[in-house]
């Protein structure tokens, strides 16, 4: 049988940090874990005798001896169990697979200066960020915009870093002058956002118009599977049929099926999961395919997108 790849680890403590938003540190046990890139993020396994959950999380922090790995989790409306589940069950000793480790998200070492823009959960990845820029003596802003009465907890996750450089706000991008900041930047700078959907829409939006290149512009999108409509997929190698339910992700459901589907970060952000459609009509929900791959139907990414027709037949 093939070792399984990763990390054994449990939960050692858990902080509620707002009504939705809590802080795991995972204790690393017998290994130590290896140093991570800003930005990074891990697969966790995690469940109780009937069901596994597996989701990919920001690493907030990893103590410099190995021992303890920090992720903080948002029980979002939409869950279909996983971050539900860690709310009502995550308690201390609850073990947890950490399986694998990447980054899409890293800092541009040679960027002058670094604007990082980020709202509600998306403060994650740059909470590993501040550490390293301020470390390395950086030139860099965080605007970090979320609710009012969120605002306390923000502040006190922030506390520890440069006041003068971490800057929370409770208005909107747009009511408080963002656009006119941006459009100051100079040319070395660049911009890192990370939030919600209508933030990232604006966010990509105001950067285009006031001229930042493409390049020099990184965002990673937090995206969180929704269900659908139920649909069957045909694996075209072994004949087999799979029911994808109405509240599983097709990679779920293959998973579910023992079917060896490749994987990594689970949120449609990276790619490893892309699959070839033999026939049938994907319903592209990720980052990652461009509009011609999708216009092709040709590719699906199991992670998050559907089904529009009844059946696909996968290249499985
Ligand atoms: S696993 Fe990363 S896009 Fe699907």
């Amino acid at each position: 049988m093939a070792e399984r790849v990763g990390f054994a680890a449990s939960i050692e403590r858990v902080e509620s940090l707002t009504p939705t938003l809590r802080r795991f540190v995972l204790g690393v046990q017998e290994q130590t874990f290896p140093p991570v890139s800003p930005g990074s993020y891990a697969a966790l396994e995690f469940g109780d005798g009937e069901k596994v959950y597996k989701n990919a999380y920001s690493i907030v922090e990893c103590s410099e001896d190995g021992r303890e790995l920090t992720v903080i989790v948002r029980l979002a409306p939409q869950s279909r169990g996983g971050s539900r589940f860690l709310h009502e069950k995550g308690r201390p000793g609850l073990p947890v697979w950490i399986g694998s480790v990447a980054n899409l998200f890293p800092i541009v070492k040679t960027a002058r200066r670094h604007v990082l823009l980020s709202a509600g959960i998306g403060i994650t990845p740059f909470l590993s960020y501040l550490k390293k820029l301020h470390s390395v003596g950086a030139d860099y802003t965080l605007h970090h915009f979320c609710r009012a009465e969120e605002r306390p907890a923000f502040e006190a996750l922030l506390a520890g870093h440069d006041q003068a450089r971490v800057l929370v706000h409770t208005g909107l991008p747009s009511e408080v002058g963002l656009a006119d900041w941006l459009q100051d930047e100079a040319i070395a700078t660049h911009v890192y956002f990370c939030g919600p959907e209508g933030f990232m829409k604006w966010v990509e939006e105001t950067t285009c118009r006031c001229g930042f290149a493409p390049e020099k512009v990184h965002s990673e999108h937090f995206f969180v599977p929704e269900g659908g409509r139920p649909f069957e997929v045909v694996l075209a190698r072994s004949g087999r049929k799979i029911v994808v339910k109405g509240d599983e992700t097709l990679l779920e459901a293959l998973e579910q099926a023992d079917v060896d589907a490749p994987c990594m970060c689970r949120g449609g952000a990276c790619g490893a999961c892309a699959v070839t459609v033999l026939d049938g009509q994907p319903d592209h929900r990720d980052h990652v395919l461009t509009e011609a791959e999708r216009a092709s139907g040709k590719v699906i990414l199991t992670c998050v997108s559907r089904a529009k027709t009844d059946m696909l037949t996968l290249d499985l």
